[in-house]
């Protein structure tokens, strides 16, 4: 019997809502908040202001595109957590709202597992490889730096997390630093392809097991720049391309190093990588450079599946369907994967 669900996502800056026939992907609308451009980094209390704004001309735009009414939804999978409180809560207000207008049962979906599981969303017009279980994801994005094992689409273990900063906020703080817009991970990455990423050596963490620490760079990075900048005050300008190329080849390393050790001792071949930062060209690259080499099979997902988006919510909330996980109107969000596990 084919399942259909509605995904809601607005755990942060982008308000999503998707919708998937079994893992067939019918629509996905994605909602960006400019807003925040200027401030250099999200304001929560404006990023939930522009969810609300948002989610019903996204809802309904996706539900047109995917042809389909809502009381043919068979469940709504929204984002319980975590992320940005305030965000959250509009999306988990207007799932309820629907659920109890149409009565369709609700689904809560960890939005760290939703961008794993975005490997296994089918599109339309080709058929993505989908990894094989048990796996190894790179799960890298604004918030978390994890390498998780999955063992099904529901048992996954985060076997190494970061200690402290997240990578893709490395890449955002070192750009602040620089001067450049936000987000500075994908300004980043265009900047580095013109840059030699030895021409600056910055500090690498040296943490115990799988997991992975960025504040260390992100200090070594800053007391480059400040030195440097006291002698010559046009220094970043003049070396934009190779500070860059420098730092982003340095996050690559410290995510790379982990994630080979961590194949190694597991024995496990099929390595995924997830998250916004796994937009990172130079990331993508030197995975499949590295997975040639290994004899690893790399998945590596399409541009519009690495940012927040409601398919991969819709996926997981699948997977969750199918196991009878259904979530009460009493669900409220969680900000803290902490506090979501427990
Ligand atoms: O997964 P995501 O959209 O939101 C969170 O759940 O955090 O990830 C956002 C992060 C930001 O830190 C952004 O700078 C980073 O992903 N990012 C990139 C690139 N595109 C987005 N980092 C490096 N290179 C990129 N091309
Ligand atoms: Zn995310």
């Amino acid at each position: 019997m084919d399942i259909t669900i509605l995904g809601i996502e607005s755990s942060c800056d982008d308000t999503s809502a998707a919708v998937l026939r079994n893992n067939m992907l019918l629509s996905n609308v994605i909602a960006s908040q400019a807003v925040h451009v200027k401030y250099g980094g999200v304001i929560p209390e404006l990023a939930s202001r522009a969810h609300q704004q948002n989610i019903i001309p996204v809802v309904d735009t996706a539900l047109r595109e995917a042809g389909i009414s809502a009381s043919e939804v068979d469940a709504i999978a929204f984002t319980r957590g975590p992320g940005l409180l305030g965000s959250l809560l509009v999306g988990v207000s207007f799932a309820k709202g629907l659920s109890i207008a149409h009565n369709i049962p609700m689904v809560e979906v960890n939005h760290l597992q939703g961008h794993i599981l975005s490997h296994f969303v089918d599109l339309p017009d080709r058929q993505l490889p989908h990894p094989t279980f048990p796996f190894l994801c790179l799960l890298v994005s604004g918030g978390h730096s994890q390498i998780v094992r999955v063992d099904s689409p529901l048992e996954m273990q985060i076997i190494g997390t970061t200690i402290d900063d997240a990578a893709g906020e490395a890449f955002d703080k070192c750009a602040k630093v620089m001067g450049l817009p936000y987000p500075g991970g994908p300004v980043i990455d265009r900047l580095a392809k013109e840059g030699n990423p030895e021409a600056f050596r910055f500090s690498r963490p040296h943490i115990d097991g799988y997991n992975y620490s960025f504040s260390g760079l992100k200090t070594s990075f800053l007391y480059t720049l400040r030195d440097a900048v006291a002698a010559d005050p046009d220094f970043i300008e003049k070396n934009k391309a190779d500070l860059c190329a420098s730092l982003q080849h340095t996050i690559i390393r410290i995510l790379l190093d982990k994630l080979i050790r961590a194949s190694k001792d597991t024995g496990i071949r099929d390595i995924a990588i997830a998250g916004g930062v796994s937009a990172n060209s130079g990331l993508r690259d030197s995975i499949v450079a590295e997975g040639k080499k290994r004899g690893w099979r790399t998945f590596i997902p399409e541009f519009k599946f690495t940012t927040d988006n409601a398919a991969m919510i819709a996926m997981a909330g699948y997977y969750r369907y199918q196991q009878g996980e259904f979530s009460s109107l009493e669900v409220s969000p969680v900000a803290r994967l902490e506090d979501l596990q427990k």
